[in-house]
C-alpha cells in the first residue's frame, strides 16, 4: 500500500493545494495530508487547529485522504506514520531550488528511504500562495476565485476581527 505524505503550512488551503491533493489522491493509496511548522513563517494568520478544520471540510469528498498535524519533523512524521513517499507541489523554477534542497534533506535524515515525489501545479493556480491570499486579505481583499468557499468566509472573519 502506497502511502504518500502532502506536507505543508496551508496558512490557508489553497485551490492550487486541493487541486494538488485530489490528484495525489488518484496516484497513491492514501494521502495524509499534515500541516507542519515552517520555522521561516513567524507570524501566522490562522492556528493550527483553524487550519486542519479547513483542510478536513475541504477534503472531506475525498475517500482515502485524512488530515493531521504534526509538531516536528516531517521525517520523524513519516517514520511513525510509516510512509516512505513526500509530495509537494512545484508552481515555478524558483520553487526548485528549495524543494530539492528539502527533498535531499529528507531522504538523508531517513537514512534513503523517504522519496519526494514532485507534481507540476495547475497552470492555472501557479501563481496561488498562502502568502499572496494573507497579504491580499490583510487588506480586507479576498481572493475568492483562489481558495475553498469555506476558506474566503473564514477569511473575511479573521481579518474582520482583527
Ligand atoms: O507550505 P510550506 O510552508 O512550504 O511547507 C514547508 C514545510 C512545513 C513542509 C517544512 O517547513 C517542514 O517540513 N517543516 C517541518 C520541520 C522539518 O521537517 N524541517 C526539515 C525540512 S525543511
Amino acid at each position: 500500500m502506497s502511502i504518500a505524505i502532502y506536507p505543508g503550512s496551508f496558512d490557508p488551503v489553497t485551490t492550487g493545494h486541493v487541486n494538488l491533493i485530489e490528484r495525489a489522491s488518484k496516484i497513491f493509496d492514501h494521502v495524509i495530508v499534515c500541516v507542519l511548522i515552517n520555522s521561516g513563517k513567524k507570524t501566522p494568520l490562522f492556528s493550527i487547529d483553524e487550519r486542519v478544520n479547513m483542510l478536513e471540510c475541504v477534503t472531506e469528498g475525498f475517500h482515502n485522504v485524512s488530515v493531521r498535524y504534526y509538531d516536528g519533523l516531517l521525517v520523524d512524521f513519516a517514520k511513525q506514520e510509516e510512509a516512505n513517499i513526500i509530495v509537494r507541489g512545484l508552481r515555478e523554477m524558483s520553487d526548485f531550488d528549495v524543494e530539492l534542497q528539502m527533498a535531499q534533506g529528507n531522504k538523508a535524515a531517513s537514512g534513503g528511504t523517504l522519496e519526494t515525489v514532485f507534481l507540476p501545479t495547475d497552470p492555472n493556480y501557479s501563481f496561488v500562495s498562502s502568502t499572496m491570499i494573507r497579504e491580499f486579505a490583510n487588506y480586507h481583499h479576498i481572493c475568492r476565485e483562489f481558495v475553498p468557499d469555506i476558506v474566503a468566509d473564514r477569511l473575511e472573519e479573521k481579518v474582520k476581527s482583527k
